[in-house]
């Protein structure tokens, strides 16, 4: 025990008023601390932006290009990203313990590639999450997807489960094959997610009227890659979308598969977190490239 504090003179700041920090992450001041530390370990308190590593793809999809061996291509990388975006099953068989940031879990899953996407289940128990220290679990949402409902159950259910022990819940607006991948689109199925319980949205960038999905989205939204694009392209992307209220980007393949990934996630961050134009930032990744990163 310390001894006793028998010294008078105190000094209590009775002139300075107590602080009350703002949170300043997009509609989510009114959650309790433990999540928002949570989503500090995922957007960068110095910017509230963040640049997710999404690896999670081999959960319907198998080993795809690129995650072959996710301890040869993507350990290399970890350093460089705010979050990591992952199953369970690579967390625990591939990524040290010492990672210090936020895990973003997979958290709905069920049908491959070969069926119907829609039709996926939750796909891990909150006691799981909190087990593996996740700040975040992500759900698939199939906005006019052949099992729309469920797939929202899954997302109300995960978010229900989060909000009682303080985890965020991502909700990921999945787009089917034959769904218009347009503003009208990305903003109904976004809304319905953050209207639902989600923390925080993903979605996919589009060229017209991106702008309306953030400002009608209540709470942060983070883009997804997409489909390997040159790298010029997909820096633009990440500008467009950071320039038009995303507060980040949840990037897979256009890393990854990158011809020269570390060099990659390191021009997205300048554009995400620095503010640096796409160009200054493709000139800064083909210099880095140069030297084999
Ligand atoms: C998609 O459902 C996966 O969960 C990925 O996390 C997501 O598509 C982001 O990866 P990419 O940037 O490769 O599209």
């Amino acid at each position: 025990m310390p001894e006793a504090d028998v010294r008078e003179e105190k000094n209590f700041h009775l002139h300075i008023p107590q602080t009350n920090e703002v949170y300043p992450l997009k509609g989510c001041n009114n959650l309790d601390w433990g999540l928002k530390n949570r989503l500090s370990q995922i957007f960068d308190p110095k910017t509230n932006k963040t640049v997710m590593l999404a690896i999670d793809h081999g959960y319907f999809q198998g080993p795809t290009t690129g995650l072959e061996r996710v301890d040869v291509n993507i350990n290399p990388l970890v350093p460089y990203a705010d979050t990591l975006m992952l199953t369970r099953g690579i967390l625990r068989s591939i990524i040290s313990p010492s990672f210090g940031r936020g895990i973003v879990l997979r958290a709905s899953g069920g049908p491959s590639i070969l069926k119907e996407l829609s039709n996926e289940q939750i796909a891990l128990d909150i006691e799981e999450a909190i087990r593996l220290n996740a700040a975040a679990m992500a759900v698939q949402v199939f906005v006019g997807g052949e099992f729309e409902s469920q797939s929202i159950h899954n997302l109300t259910r995960l978010a229900d489960s989060g909000y009682r022990y303080g985890i965020a819940t991502l909700g990921v607006t999945a787009v089917g094959k034959d769904m218009a991948r347009d503003a009208k689109y990305m903003r109904l199925a976004t809304r319905i997610c953050a209207e639902l319980g989600a923390t925080y949205v993903k979605t996919y960038y589009v060229d017209k009227d991106f702008d309306t999905v953030t400002a009608s989205c209540p709470v942060p939204v983070v883009i997804a890659g997409g489909k390997k694009l040159p790298e010029l392209d997909a820096l633009k992307m990440a500008a467009n979308a950071i320039n038009q209220g995303a507060s980040g980007v949840d990037m897979g393949r256009n890393i990854f598969q990158a011809e020269a990934p570390i060099a990659m996630i390191k021009a997205v961050r300048a554009v995400v977190h620095d503010g640096v134009s796409p160009e200054d930032a493709y000139d800064f990744y083909m210099t880095e490239k140069g030297g084999k990163t």
